[in-house]
């Protein structure tokens, strides 16, 4: 069956098949949806990310797929003439010849379409890697699966960091790495053959040096800064306690550079390598640490937990970096303990509504499989208690009891995430030491060496206190001399001899 769709432009015979024919189709149909929403994409800038995808990623490959069907078609239909007429056997080159229109018209429709078609695909590459590289592709494509990870990152400090930044970093070898890891990831997606949550840490994550001293070099001077603390007890009242830490992330005189203080570990001439127990790295049996000036070396062992000789001597150790103590710069998920106290300092939910911390805590208690059922129980868990315990104030204080279901509905949303199976018990965050053991893994005091020296659990040795107690009953330091800790109830030396998370991971 022959198609003659342009009668009066004249092609080689072989052009006019069904393949060739339908190849041009989807050509001609992809060129002009990319053209349109190329054109929508431009002046609709905050378009969703799946534009994106159909104009850089999906359509060309239409495009080019009905490029390449033409000259199959053409094939295919040569050799089946070939067989219909035995004179074409001699010939097993195709013959272009000049002086027949119909050759002249096929090259000048082939040799431009070459040249727009290249240029079109340079514009394109550039389009999609800068696409590929967008947070809206890496934040929202997979939407559910990385949903905890892009609402953190929104409300991190990082929100106007792309991911691409932390992730990829620069470099063409990356680039590609990162790509093909995407592919496995999208066929993951596809084909609903991923871990919820998502494993971590990232095994593939760059080295520190190529992404976050890009923008925070070692060399930059830490000043000490102060950090404000508000808690809510459990009780009653929802009673305030205070606490202003400096936090001894510099020297204490800027001439002393990385010499001391918490970023004393990236000081260049300071290798520490260490050798978690398990992939996660919660628990450190095994700690080196090397002063590259001067060659001399420490290894500290866990007295309590050793590890076991023939483990240390099969293992690759970790050579510390900034994502070690910084491991959520970016998808840092709130504990229940955490957004409460923040919602209550700013009056989100009103501090005065009794036991609210109480109520809002015993919530959290159990996980959710399912958001719906979260916010149905948030809703009823808290009006049914105030109007059994409290009638009266159900009453007068509807619009605070209201106000404050919504916050925590909204809180929850923000950092806890059932679908994705994640939440603040998922993910350790190794910054501080109350609820999961981060400087404590290596700073407990149990951390020994061959000498005797141990990594400090000194409470002055990261951070002095210089305010603390009961609202309006702080006591104060003088400048330059500090407080002992007050743990704000009374559990004898527990807070000395433990460690915090011993009842702080699972305290309510
Ligand atoms: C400031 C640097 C930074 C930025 C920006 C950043 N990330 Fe991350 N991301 C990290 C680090 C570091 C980890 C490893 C966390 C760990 O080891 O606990 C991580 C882990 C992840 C994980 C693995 C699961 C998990 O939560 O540990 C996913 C998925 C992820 N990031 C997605 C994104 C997406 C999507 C964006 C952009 C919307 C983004 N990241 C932006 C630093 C960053
Ligand atoms: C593209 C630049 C860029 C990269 C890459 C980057 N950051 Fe940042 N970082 C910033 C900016 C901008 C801020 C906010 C400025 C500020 O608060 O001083 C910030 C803030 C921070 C803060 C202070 C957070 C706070 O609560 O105030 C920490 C800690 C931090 N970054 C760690 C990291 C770590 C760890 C990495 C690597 C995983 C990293 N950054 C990668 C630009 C970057
Ligand atoms: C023996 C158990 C235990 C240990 C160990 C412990 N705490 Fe507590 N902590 C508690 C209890 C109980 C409360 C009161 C909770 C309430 O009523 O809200 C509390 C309350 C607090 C609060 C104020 C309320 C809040 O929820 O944040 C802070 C801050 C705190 N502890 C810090 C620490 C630190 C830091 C350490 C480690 C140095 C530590 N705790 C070790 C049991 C403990
Ligand atoms: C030994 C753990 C540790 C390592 C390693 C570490 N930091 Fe920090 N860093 C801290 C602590 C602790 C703070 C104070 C955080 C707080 O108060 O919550 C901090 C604070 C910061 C801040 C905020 C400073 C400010 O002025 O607000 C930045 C930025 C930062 N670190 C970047 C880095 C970078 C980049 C690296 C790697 C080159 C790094 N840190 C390595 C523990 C560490
Ligand atoms: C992998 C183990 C490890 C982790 C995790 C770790 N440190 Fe260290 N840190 C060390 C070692 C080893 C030393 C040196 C101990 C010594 O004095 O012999 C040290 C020393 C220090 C010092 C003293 C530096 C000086 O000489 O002035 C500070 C401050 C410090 N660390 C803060 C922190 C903080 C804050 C964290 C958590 C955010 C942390 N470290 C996490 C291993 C670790
Ligand atoms: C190795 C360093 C290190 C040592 C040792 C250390 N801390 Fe901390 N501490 C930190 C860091 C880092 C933070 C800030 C955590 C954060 O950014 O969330 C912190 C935070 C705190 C807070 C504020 C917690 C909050 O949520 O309000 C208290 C209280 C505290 N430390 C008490 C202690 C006590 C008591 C000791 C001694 C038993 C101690 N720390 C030993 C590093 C240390």
């Amino acid at each position: 069956m022959k198609f003659r769709p342009l009668k009066n432009v004249r092609l080689p015979r072989s052009y006019y098949n069904l393949i060739s024919f339908i190849g041009s189709a989807i050509a001609a149909i992809s060129f002009f949806m990319i053209g349109y929403l190329f054109i929508v994409g431009f002046f609709f800038e905050e378009s969703n990310s799946y534009l994106g995808l159909f104009t850089y990623i999906i359509l060309p490959v239409f495009f080019v797929f009905g490029l390449i069907l033409i000259p199959i078609g053409m094939i295919i239909d040569r050799r089946r003439s070939k067989k219909r007429k035995k004179e074409y056997l001699k010939k097993n080159w195709p013959v272009l010849d000049f002086n027949q229109a119909k050759y002249r018209n096929a090259f000048t429709i082939f040799g431009i379409g070459t040249l727009f078609f290249l240029f079109l695909t340079g514009l394109g590459s550039y389009e999609a890697f800068h696409y590929t590289e967008s947070v809206k592709f890496c934040g929202t494509l997979c939407h559910e699966v990385m949903k905890p990870e892009y609402t953190a990152y929104q409300n991190s400090p990082h929100a106007k960091v792309a991911c691409v930044e932390c992730h990829v970093g620069s470099g063409a070898s990356w680039y590609l790495r990162s790509k093909l890891s995407g592919l496995r990831q999208v066929y993951a997606v596809v084909t609903d053959n991923f871990s919820r949550p998502i494993e971590t840490p990232l095994k593939n994550l760059r080295p520190a040096q190529e992404t976050c001293e890009q923008c925070h070099w070692p060399q930059k001077f830490y000043a000490r800064q102060l950090r404000h603390e508000k808690h809510f007890l459990t009780d009653s009242l929802n009673t305030e306690w205070n606490i202003s830490l400096q936090m001894k992330i510099g020297p204490s005189h800027s001439a002393y550079g990385l010499a001391e203080g918490i970023h004393w570990h990236i000081n260049p001439d300071v290798k520490i390598e260490y050798i978690p127990k398990r992939e996660k790295r919660n628990k450190i049996p095994w700690v080196k640490y090397t002063n590259l000036a001067t060659g001399e070396e420490i290894i500290y062992s866990d007295t309590l937990k050793p590890l076991k000789q023939n483990k240390i001597a099969e293992a690759i150790p970790r050579e510390m970096d900034c994502m070690d103590c910084h491991n959520r710069p970016s998808h840092h998920y709130f504990t229940p303990d955490e957004f409460i106290d923040h919602a209550l300092t700013t009056n989100e939910i009103s501090n005065n509504l009794p036991f609210i911390k109480k109520i809002t805590m015993e919530l959290f208690k159990d996980p959710y499989n399912h958001t719906d059922t979260a916010m149905i129980t948030i809703e009823n868990y808290i009006k049914d208690f105030y109007k059994n315990e409290y009638p009266e104030m159900y009453e007068t204080r509807k619009t605070d009891i209201d106000k404050a279901i919504l916050t925590i509905k909204d809180q929850f949303n923000l950092n806890i995430f059932p679908e994705m199976g994640v939440s603040w018990d998922k993910y350790s965050d190794h910054i501080g030491h109350k609820t999961y053991d981060g400087c404590f893994r290596c700073h407990d005091d149990n951390h020994v060496s061959e000498s005797g020296r141990t990594i400090s659990k000194d409470c002055n040795s990261c951070h002095t206190i210089v305010f603390e107690g009961f609202k309006e009953q702080e006591s104060y330091a003088a400048l330059n001399d500090f407080l002992e800790f007050q743990h704000p109830v009374d559990i004898k030396d527990a807070w000395k001899t433990g460690k915090c998370t011993e009842c702080h991971r699972y305290l309510y």
